[in-house]
């Protein structure tokens, strides 16, 4: 099985300090993917978000062209952050390397219009895994622009037809409204995407960060999977030891929502 693992850039830095990770989160999510590649014969693509790296950076450049020398202080903050997520990735035996996103990928008006898939495919079949993250990149409409993990998860999912897609964040999944106030109550189980539009116009209080984040998701999910049955597509928190590992092995997990793409 192939699954695509998107390590959450609110999960694996904090988001509140800028350039700050988190080490132990990082260390314990290493050596759960380590274990399923030890004991299944699923492959795995894993993609990194910004957090307080790419988006602390990038966030000079709201509703702003982002300039030559943009790009490259964006892709720098990414680039330190992606050293440190592969040294952890190795450190537990992830036989990883980077896919740098924004030499593998361009747009046309923030759609991928050009993706370097062999390569990813290549190394997949040598037995590596392959690492990409979020990042700025070349757009040939608009000079540059942000070309999300989420986007780059969805995608992939599509063109390598994985099985799996985990997103893996600090919060316990989809809330109806954000902050909950019936705690788990408020968590949405399932999504289906044939109905998201009713879901959304139901569930106004979607608000900035965290549940913005969380439909961006969907969002994306929708324009490039379409309908696939048999993806499974599930966002957990992280932050719960042994989810991510449980999950890709096929067990279930406390709480979590699942996406119905199909
Ligand atoms: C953002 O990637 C990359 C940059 C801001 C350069 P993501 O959108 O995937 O990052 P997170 O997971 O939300 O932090």
């Amino acid at each position: 099985m192939l699954a695509i693992v998107k390590l959450g850039g609110s999960l694996i830095t904090d988001k509140r300090k800028p350039f700050k990770v988190r080490a132990k989160v990082l260390k314990r999510l290493s050596s759960e993917i380590k274990e399923v590649l030890d004991k299944s014969k699923t492959k795995i693509v894993l993609i990194h978000g910004g957090g307080s790296f790419g988006h602390y950076v990038a966030s000079k450049y709201v509703g702003r062209e982002i300039t030559s020398h943009g790009f490259i202080e964006i892709h720098e903050a990414m680039i330190r952050l992606n050293s440190i997520v592969l040294k952890y990735l190795r450190k537990e035996g992830v036989l990883a390397e980077t896919v740098h996103t924004s030499s593998a990928f361009t747009l046309n008006n923030g759609r991928i219009s050009v993706a370097n898939i062999e390569t990813i495919k290549g190394m997949l079949g040598k037995g590596i895994t392959p690492l990409l993250y979020g990042d700025v990149v070349y757009d040939v409409s608009k000079g540059f622009g942000i070309l999300s993990g989420d986007t780059l998860a969805a995608y992939l999912t599509n063109t390598l037809n994985a099985e799996m897609i985990v997103f893996t964040t600090n919060v316990n999944g989809v809330y109806r409204r954000y902050p909950p106030k019936r705690g788990l109550r408020d968590l949405i189980r399932v999504i289906d995407l044939r109905k998201l539009d009713l879901e959304l116009r139901e569930s106004k209080t979607l608000g900035y960060d965290v549940t913005g984040g969380m439909l961006f998701k969907l969002i994306e999910l929708k324009r490039y999977i379409g309908c696939r049955k048999k993806v499974k597509v599930f966002i957990i928190n992280g932050m719960r030891k042994d989810f991510l590992k449980n999950i890709l092995l096929g067990r279930d997990v406390k709480f979590k929502t699942e996406i119905r793409v199909c």
